[in-house]
């Protein structure tokens, strides 16, 4: 690719973005007046099959009545595996994407993401198909007074045109997207959250020195939003002194709700899943307008796979999205006796501990 070439590729990206900013309102789903609700299973890859198995009988049983009055449609989706979608070239096969549609809204295990090539994570393509903007990631110590939640923008930043960056001989160019129809509707699902659950505090977090326009961009939506919640303080961090920050427990229990462009959320997210402890302990909920998708934070962990301990895959991070699935479609007496039995249960899975199967067993014991 020459620079003639590469500025003919990015005038159609930036059409393209214009179009994709055209088609972003959208009316919201009021599951309280939804006579059914059907939620879609997929596995994905590695450990999924079976963090998926432990979330599907909990969901059974705790839906139980409603699964067998109709209420509640649970619907396995096939195909979602990297063989297939290798096989396909496609990151979602086109007949996966059609059944998730026809859902409300969807549980999905992880799906692998192969390093380098075109081939675009399924993630990625699934939260810009189905416009799910807003990655709401809820992080808690009790015991440490933590009770966090990140509001990561989904569509966005380096993701939307992450597979479609430019070659040219002797240098590789990616591009960074920030919208302010995009900006807007995050920052209102945050100050939203915050203004209904009780919280204060509210703190964005971007490298708007640097990335200015960008970032810059972002920062100021979000100030402007704000105006709107005179309730809620507004701090401004950038990235990397908020990694830091979550490290110190002298100050990070002050900490409440975050608002953050995408690659900053990923990143920051892995941070406090750890902290809380392990990545394979949070949940994640991708929230569109008329969709959503709920899955735990981590891969697939393909080394779990290769050393033969699948079977000490951790359940705790899709059960956590489960808890948030539940609250979505508002099932909060669900929600709330599974989340209860997520921080009495006893057991720790892991190798070393107590296997899915184990701990799924005991969970279900407290439910
Ligand atoms: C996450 C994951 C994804 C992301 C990957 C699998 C594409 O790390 O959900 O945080 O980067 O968003
Ligand atoms: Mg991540």
């Amino acid at each position: 690719m020459n620079i003639q070439q590469a500025c003919e590729a990015f005038k159609l990206l930036l059409e393209e973005q214009q179009a994709r900013i055209a088609g972003m309102s959208a009316e919201k789903v009021d599951f309280t007046k939804k006579e059914t609700v059907t939620i879609g299973l997929i596995d994905g890859d590695g450990i999924g099959p079976i963090i998926m198995k432990a979330a599907v009988r909990v969901l059974g049983h705790l839906l139980a009545d409603e699964i067998a009055a109709g209420s509640i449609l649970l619907r396995p989706i096939e195909g979602l595996t990297i063989e297939n979608r290798m096989a396909l070239g496609q990151p979602v096969p086109t007949a996966v994407l059609d059944a998730i549609k026809a859902c409300d809204v969807l549980l999905k295990g992880p799906t692998t993401t192969p390093m380098g090539g075109t081939m675009e994570s399924a993630n990625v393509t699934l939260r810009r198909a189905l416009d799910l903007y807003a990655n709401v990631r809820p992080v808690a110590i009790p015991e440490e007074g933590i009770d966090w939640i990140f509001f990561r923008e989904n569509t966005e930043g380096e993701y939307v045109l992450g597979s479609r960056g430019l070659d040219l001989p002797g240098m590789a160019v990616d591009f960074k997207v920030t919208t302010d129809e995009g900006t807007r509707r995050i920052a209102r699902a945050a100050f939203e959250y915050a203004k209904n659950n009780g919280k204060t505090r509210l703190s964005i977090v971007t490298k708007a020195n640097i990335m200015k326009k960008t970032d810059g961009k972002f920062t100021r939506i979000c100030h402007e939003i704000a105006e709107d919640y005179p309730g809620i303080t507004v701090d401004d961090w950038y990235i990397d002194i908020m990694t830091a920050n979550l490290v110190d427990p002298a100050i990070r229990s002050r900490f409440q709700v975050f608002l953050l462009p995408n690659l900053y959320g990923d990143i920051l997210t892995d941070e406090a899943a750890q902290i809380q402890g392990g990545v394979g302990t949070a949940g994640s909920a991708n929230i569109g307008d008329r969709f959503a998708m709920f899955e735990a934070i981590h891969g697939s962990a393909p080394r779990l796979m290769e050393e033969g301990l699948g079977q000490y895959a951790s359940p705790k991070s899709i059960l956590n999205a489960l808890v948030l699935l539940l609250r979505h479609i508002c099932r909060q007496e669900a929600a709330q006796r599974l989340e209860t039995a997520l921080h009495t249960c006893p057991l720790t899975p892991g190798p070393g501990g107590a296997t899915c199967a184990e701990y799924t067993d005991a969970l279900m014991a407290l439910l």
